[in-house]
């Protein structure tokens, strides 16, 4: 067994109440800021700079590199948005992060908001997960009485308002400038860019939006210093992050690993595949990012390999699907997911989704005609790449990778039901009733 786990943002998720401050300070807390605080903000900006931390929510775009580019010369008050907003199919590190050890994230958020030189910061949080909005909501209280927030912050001068907001339960508002929208009281769209937040954000001032394990990584940097973090990870992918894995395995959850870490050291961590059975595919960041396949066993799970294998790191949700699961019902489960969450605003997203949904419907029924295979990659090339955000793009990679790797049964689908060829109770996780689709519903299609 591997023994390669690097607990330092969960390090404390086990200890008795650790989201009390005091549980928090006794550990270390907010050490990391008064150091932060002893530098100049620019200095604070530098180190994560060097330290090579990456954004968590997805992309990986250079955390440093960000809150460099918000300009020092705009009259306008500069903001940091956090966005814990998790919504994605499979991603679930934010919310737990949240619950065990919320000060980690404000501790993050007062550091981070120091580095950019803004005063008020926002922590925008998923509506339905009411408990992490008290949880926050507590957590900032906790560090307003400790002096940590508010006015002179620490003695040192420093002025910053911490705002905790819930937002009304749109996948969409995850989107950064939709969240953005959100927030200003507005309906959750993406905005046109540019301009881009770190110039015209929030209030169309300077805003840096980051994750919340982004901003939640923050303070071991502080604390420990950029060797330290870089000595961690691959060669451009650096120290460590959460993991979270889910479905066929044997103890689901998260793992807090250096960045590079494989799916089949994962899973031998969580105990193996389910008994008697075989991955079948996975996908390496949540349901928008193009699913992989048991070759991918051994590629390490950082930003370049899985770009060179043809997928995404994206949030590092590993959903593991064994060889009783039917391909073509998680194929439409996932695009059903984005076709509900689609904001609207345009046509290829709007449109293809839906028709996306049929024509998967059909096949998954055994329903299907020939060629509707290639009318459904013909679909998604007229909509990846061809909409407005990257919700379109997330909504095509399951369906074409899908295709990629497994083309023979989604064309089982013009004459047999993909619950005949893999029955529901087979993969289900949670007893189902045979005569549904595994979601509650008749079999989809059944008598159409
Ligand atoms: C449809 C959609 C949903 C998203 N949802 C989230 C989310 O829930 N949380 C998040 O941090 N980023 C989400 N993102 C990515 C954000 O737009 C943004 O890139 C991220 O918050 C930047 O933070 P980072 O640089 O710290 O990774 C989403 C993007 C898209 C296109
Ligand atoms: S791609 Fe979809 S979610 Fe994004 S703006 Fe267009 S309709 Fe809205």
């Amino acid at each position: 067994m591997t023994d390669v786990l690097t607990p330092v943002l969960s390090a404390n998720w086990g200890d008795d109440r650790a989201w009390r401050l005091t549980n928090y300070e006794r550990r270390g807390g907010y050490q990391g800021l008064r150091k932060a605080l002893s530098s100049s903000p620019s200095e604070v900006v530098s180190l994560v700079k060097d330290a090579n931390l990456r954004g968590r929510g997805g992309a990986g775009f250079p955390t440093g590199l960000k809150w460099s580019f918000v300009p020092k010369n705009n009259p306008n008050p500069t903001y940091l948005v956090v966005n814990a907003d998790e919504s994605e199919p499979g991603t679930c590190k934010d919310v737990p992060l949240m619950m065990a050890s919320p000060h980690t994230l404000v501790e993050g958020v007062i550091i981070s908001s120091y580095a950019i030189r803004a005063n008020t910061a926002f922590i925008y949080v998923r509506g339905e997960v009411l408990h992490v909005v008290r949880r926050m909501q507590q957590a900032v209280r906790e560090a307003y009485s400790a002096g940590y927030a508010g006015r002179n912050v620490l003695g040192t001068g420093y002025d910053l308002e911490i705002v905790v907001h819930a937002g009304a339960g749109a996948y969409i508002c995850g989107e950064e400038t939709a969240l953005l929208d959100s927030l200003e009281g507005r309906r959750g769209q993406p905005r046109l860019r540019p301009p881009f937040p770190a110039v015209a954000g929030l209030y169309a001032s300077p805003t840096v939006i980051n994750n919340v394990e982004s901003i939640a990584s923050v303070p071991s940097i502080l604390k420990n210093g950029k060797n330290w973090f870089a000595s961690m990870g691959t060669e451009k992918s650096k120290g460590f992050t959460i993991y979270s894995l889910s479905g066929h395995v044997k103890r689901p959850g998260q793992f807090e690993a250096p960045m590079g870490i494989t799916l089949r050291e994962l899973i031998e961590l969580s105990g193996g595949i389910r008994e008697g059975h075989e991955l079948k595919f996975f996908t390496p960041g949540g349901s928008s990012t193009p699913m992989l396949t048991s070759e991918h066993l051994d590629t390490p799970l950082d930003y370049e390999s899985m770009a060179a294998a043809g997928s995404m790191l994206g949030t590092k949700a590993l959903q593991v699907f064994d060889d009783t699961t039917s391909v073509v019902r998680t194929t439409l489960r996932f695009v059903e997911f984005y076709k509900h969450e689609s904001c609207g605003k345009c046509t290829p997203c709007r449109e293809g989704s839906w028709w996306l949904v049929q024509l998967l419907m059909k096949l998954e029924a055994g329903k299907g005609s020939e060629g509707d295979v290639d009318k459904m990659l013909d679909l998604c090339d007229n909509i990846g790449g061809k909409a407005f955000c990257a919700l379109a793009d997330g909504a095509v990679a399951c369906v074409t990778s899908a295709v990629k790797y497994f083309r023979d049964e989604f064309e089982a689908g013009y004459h047999t039901p993909a619950w005949e060829l893999f029955p529901y109770e087979k993969s289900a996780l949670f007893a189902v009733k045979a005569s549904t689709d595994g979601a509650g519903n008749e079999k989809v299609g059944a008598n159409a």
